[in-house]
């Protein structure tokens, strides 16, 4: 094999056109799903301090989020309920007139192709900010169960396209697989948050939604960060149990694990850029401390690189926008 100076890698990277040419991965519009965070209330588009250009909206605001959304390409939303009122049992969670479920009529009555997935899990209901009942101080997982799969039938007969529970109970994709297609609904995805870790890049999130837990943390069920072994156990037990979609979470201090799951599973891999990724770039980017365009687009195409099909993100609008615009 001869080497240097027959063998000069740099010829491919001197135009932008020869670039273009040999690129691996290319990002687009079509690979994001944008979360969107809905309260009670009318008129309601009030930006979110902890996450800078994403808003809490009421219902009646959404149609103009989606109808955006829809011109700039992107294909779906996640949706994320703030409720009225918290209980022990997380009832709005599951309750007809909850507000995603109002949330997604109201989406699904404007902008019918736009995909709707609604994030299924008790926390942003509960009282005590935990994912699932309580027994003493430590979530009861089997009596979840039936919670969340009622969550998910209630997502799906307000007209949810995909369902994504993110709670990290064991056993709920196929109880939720289970009610789904009792009632009637076999056609609905599921996307399942597989290997879900317990991170501190959650916070803003968590400031957002109003979901921290009120003691403890979430160790007891969400993935250890130090293990990418235990992610393949997930993710494969997900498989089983009916998942449509594997989800690795966070991405970006993850992309290993992305990597893994995509090298041994056939599905769709989903990744969620987090709210902490999210707004360490712009806290960065507001100080001028670094190019937020650039260090956006780069992030999102590593992300896609590591082997994601989908990408959840708060950069879904400005990231479809400069992709139209050509970066
Ligand atoms: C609900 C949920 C969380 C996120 C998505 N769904 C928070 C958590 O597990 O505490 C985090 C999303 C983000 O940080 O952007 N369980």
């Amino acid at each position: 094999m001869p080497g240097f100076p027959t063998v000069r890698p740099r010829r491919l990277r001197r135009t932008e056109t020869l670039r273009r040419l040999v690129r691996e991965t290319s990002l687009s519009p079509d690979d994001f799903i944008y979360p969107l965070f809905v309260v009670h209330g009318s008129g309601v588009r009030q930006e979110i301090p902890s996450l800078p250009n994403n808003y809490h909206l009421s219902p009646d605001r959404l149609a103009a989020e989606v109808d955006a959304l829809g011109h700039l390409g992107v294909p779906g939303v996640l949706l994320f309920g703030l409720p009225a009122t918290k209980d022990e049992v997380g009832s709005e969670a599951y309750a007809d007139d909850g507000i995603v479920q109002q949330a997604i009529r109201a989406i699904k009555q404007a902008a019918p192709e736009m995909l709707v997935v609604t994030d299924v899990c008790l926390c942003e209901y509960t009282s005590h900010g935990h994912c699932g009942l309580l027994a003493g101080t430590e979530v009861d997982n089997d009596r979840t169960l039936e919670l969340l799969a009622r969550t998910a039938v209630s997502h799906a007969a307000a007209g949810a396209d995909v369902v994504a529970p993110s709670d990290m109970m064991d056993g709920r994709v196929a109880a939720i697989r289970r009610a789904l297609d009792e009632e009637g609904f076999a056609h609905i995805p599921i996307m399942a948050y597989a290997a879900k870790y317990a991170s501190a890049f959650y916070g803003p999130f968590r400031a957002a939604a109003d979901s921290a837990p009120q003691f403890g943390d979430r160790r007891g069920y969400q993935m250890d960060p130090a293990n990418v072994r235990e992610a393949l156990r997930e993710v494969g037990l997900d498989v089983e149990e009916g998942a449509d979609f594997v989800m690795v979470k966070p991405a970006l201090a993850y992309l290993d694990v992305i990597a893994r799951v995509r090298d041994r599973f056939d599905l769709p891999v989903v990744a969620y850029n987090v709210s902490g990724e999210y707004a360490m770039v712009q806290a960065a980017a507001r100080q001028g401390w670094i190019d937020g365009r650039r260090t956006t687009l780069e992030i999102l195409t590593a992300i896609k690189r590591a082997g994601a099909d989908v990408i959840i993100t708060y950069h879904a609008k400005e990231a479809a926008r400069w992709l139209c615009e050509g970066s």
